[in-house]
């Protein structure tokens, strides 16, 4: 069934676990995170970047996420990823999507709440739910890239304001994660994330946990995390599937035979993740 990302979020937080958000960019993607969803007896959040969003088109994208959602026995959120332009999100919003991201971390602090604000009041009319960033996460994310010399934690103080003000129904915050792969041992600011937690009720949201150990995310989960997102572990799934066949008989030319494998290392890794953050047995 589909549900909005404050349906998600709010029961993960009274339930103590996260709810994993994974990027989808093609139907195999979508399939293999359904198929782990099912048997994992999880909830989940299907969600698009806007590059994953040029890539395939929003229509698509929304059809294909949404027939989903429709399909499924576990509750499913349709989100967008990083929406930083206020007409992708319009389109996402009439598309169908559950929930929307936007992702205004580049600005100064009013200016983040300002262009947040304006989202949430059009979304929140329709009955989609809203994700904020405050702080700035550093690393590749499709079209958002920050160097790591840019990258800013997210201030406890400022991340109240921004909840209390903007009204977003979830919030991603930078404690030391970063897009994409990472070079050496990402170290968390676990101290941050408690005093951000003790000021703000918002369920809050972890980006770049692809490559972040087991045991941090589960005291990341501990500490209050409620949504987690993951792309590059699937992106790295999907192309060992794609090499092992590729490498071991060139002369396949299937596209089944060969995308077949690689949703099936996708489904393997995502079904992992549920049962790390918790979310596996909670639909
Ligand atoms: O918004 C998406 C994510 O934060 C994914 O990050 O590619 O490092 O897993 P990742
Ligand atoms: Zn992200």
């Amino acid at each position: 069934m589909l549900v909005t990302l404050k349906e998600l979020l709010g029961d993960a937080q009274k339930g103590g676990y996260a709810v994993g958000a994974f990027n989808v960019n093609n139907m195999e993607i979508v399939q293999a995170i359904m198929e782990a969803a099912e048997e994992q007896r999880s909830p989940v959040i299907l969600q698009a970047s806007q590059g994953g969003l040029k890539y395939a088109g929003v229509d698509f994208i929304a059809a294909m996420a949404r027939l989903a959602g429709e399909k499924a026995s576990v509750p499913v959120a349709v989100h967008l990823d990083h929406g930083t332009d206020f007409q992708q999100i319009m389109l996402c919003v009439r598309n169908g999507f559950t929930s929307v991201m936007i992702d205004g971390s580049k600005y100064p602090l009013d200016e983040n709440i300002e262009v947040t604000k304006k989202v949430v009041e059009v979304a929140h009319a329709v009955g989609m739910s809203v994700e904020g960033e405050l702080g700035k996460i550093g690393g590749v994310e499709d079209d958002v890239k920050v160097d790591h010399r840019d990258a800013a934690m997210t201030d406890p103080a400022e991340a109240a304001r921004f909840a209390e003000e903007t009204g977003v129904d979830a919030l991603a915050i930078a404690i030391g994660t970063a897009h994409g792969v990472y070079k050496g041992e990402p170290k968390l600011d676990f101290e941050r994330l408690k005093a951000i937690r003790e000021v703000v009720d918002t369920p809050l949201v972890l980006h770049g946990a692809s490559g972040v150990s087991d045991a941090a995310i589960r005291q990341a989960v501990e500490l209050g995390i409620c949504k987690i997102n993951i792309d590059t572990d699937i992106r790295q799934a999907f192309a060992r599937g794609v090499h092992s066949v590729v490498n071991n008989n060139p002369e396949e030319y299937d596209p089944r035979k060969i995308l077949g494998p690689a949703r099936d290392e996708m489904k393997n890794i995502v079904a992992t993740k549920m049962q790390l953050f918790g979310c596996a047995g909670k639909a």
